[in-house]
């Protein structure tokens, strides 16, 4: 097994990262198995894309290190790094562009979603960022990448990629890519605004009242499950009485992981009730996890020498793994290179 997987370090960690990928991330690591790796990296190279503060990305990309290692990535086991130091992923990118179609790119939604109606005026980067996630997962032969929901589409881009790629260039016996295998957890693949149930959490939200970050202290956390919108009937007793109602149901959704429980069995427990009594519940469940995490980040974060040196250490050994299937790449193509 290769487990391999990012995030960009723009902004906090919130609640959608952790429940969505990091929680899975660290489990992943705990139990591989002997002869198995798991590397993880913060994905500078794509924060670029869109507009960026360089000294801003600097901090964030130190700050996202101390909280993955807060939430349970230890680099003494895990390879953690950040991509700017490992050229191999800017490389692989381009050997890459060769394969990848505009029309693949042009259908991802989440280039859609960004760019809106000014496709015109994006980066050349905003559009080509979906190659760079598959060189980032296809240069280590990953075969298991932790994602949430919304990155499953680029993920089948990358398949789509290293198949093209494996179908064009390689004998059927010896092909350069290995295909990689998206894993969404069945439960908290989408973690929705506190502000608006149809949209995601996410670190781009204006309103930071519409997200949990690790950074929240308590009372922050409880205002802003206290202040999530919701609407006036009580909780069903069923899970079917949720469909219609997208604020509870991604409410009842994060009691359900954070308690360890199925949504079922949090409805048996609530039903009838009003938010006045679930909302505090859900507070409290909530300091319960990431408080501890929390006073790990900020322990963790004001020392950026340890930092910084995790992160080499990390590059280190990921432009180590990735050579093999670089060299192999360029070969595939016929280009020549001692
Ligand atoms: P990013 O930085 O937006 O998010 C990091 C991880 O968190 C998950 N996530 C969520 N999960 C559930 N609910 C949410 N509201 C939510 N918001 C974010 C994301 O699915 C992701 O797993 N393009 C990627 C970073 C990346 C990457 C890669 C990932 C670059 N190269 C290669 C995997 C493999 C991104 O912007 O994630």
């Amino acid at each position: 097994m290769r487990v391999v997987s990012g995030i960009q370090p723009t902004g906090n960690l919130h609640l959608g990262n952790y429940l969505g990928a990091i929680r899975n991330w660290a489990a992943m690591q705990d139990s591989l198995e002997e002869g198995s790796e798991a590397l993880f990296f913060l994905a500078d190279l794509h924060a670029i894309s869109q507009p960026h503060d360089p000294s801003a990305l600097r901090s964030a990309t130190l700050e996202m290190t101390a909280a993955l290692v807060a939430c349970g990535i230890d680099p003494d086991r895990s390879v953690l790094f950040n991509q700017a130091q490992v050229p191999q992923h800017s490389e692989l990118q381009w050997l890459l562009n060769g394969t990848a179609r505009m029309g693949w790119l042009n259908r991802m939604t989440q280039w859609k979603d960004k760019a809106g109606k000014n496709r015109e005026g994006q980066s050349v980067a905003l559009f080509t960022y979906p190659v760079l996630q598959a060189a980032d997962v296809l240069l280590y032969q990953a075969t298991h990448v932790p994602v949430g929901e919304d990155q499953k589409q680029h993920l089948e881009l990358a398949r789509d990629i290293a198949q093209k790629f494996n179908n064009d260039f390689c004998s059927e016996d010896a092909p350069v890519f290995t295909l990689p295998d998206p894993i969404i957890p069945a439960q908290a693949a989408r973690i929705m605004s506190l502000r608006d149930g149809s949209a995601k959490m996410s670190k781009s939200d204006p309103s930071d009242m519409s997200r949990i970050n690790l950074s929240d202290d308590a009372d922050t956390m409880a205002q802003k499950i206290k202040k999530a919108k919701t609407d006036p009937e009580p909780l069903p007793s069923e899970e079917a009485g949720l469909a219609d109602r997208p604020e509870a149901r991604n409410l009842v959704g994060i009691y359900a992981v954070l308690s360890g429980q199925s949504v079922a069995e949090v409805l048996s427990q609530y039903g009838g009730q009003g938010f006045g009594g679930f909302k505090p519940a859900l507070a409290e469940l909530l300091v319960a996890t990431l408080g501890p995490i929390r006073d790990r980040f900020v322990a963790l974060k004001e020392d950026r020498e340890a930092l910084d040196a995790i992160l080499a250490r990390g590059a280190a050994k990921a432009r180590e793994r990735g050579a093999p299937t670089l060299t192999a790449a360029y070969g595939a193509l016929g280009l020549v290179r001692h």
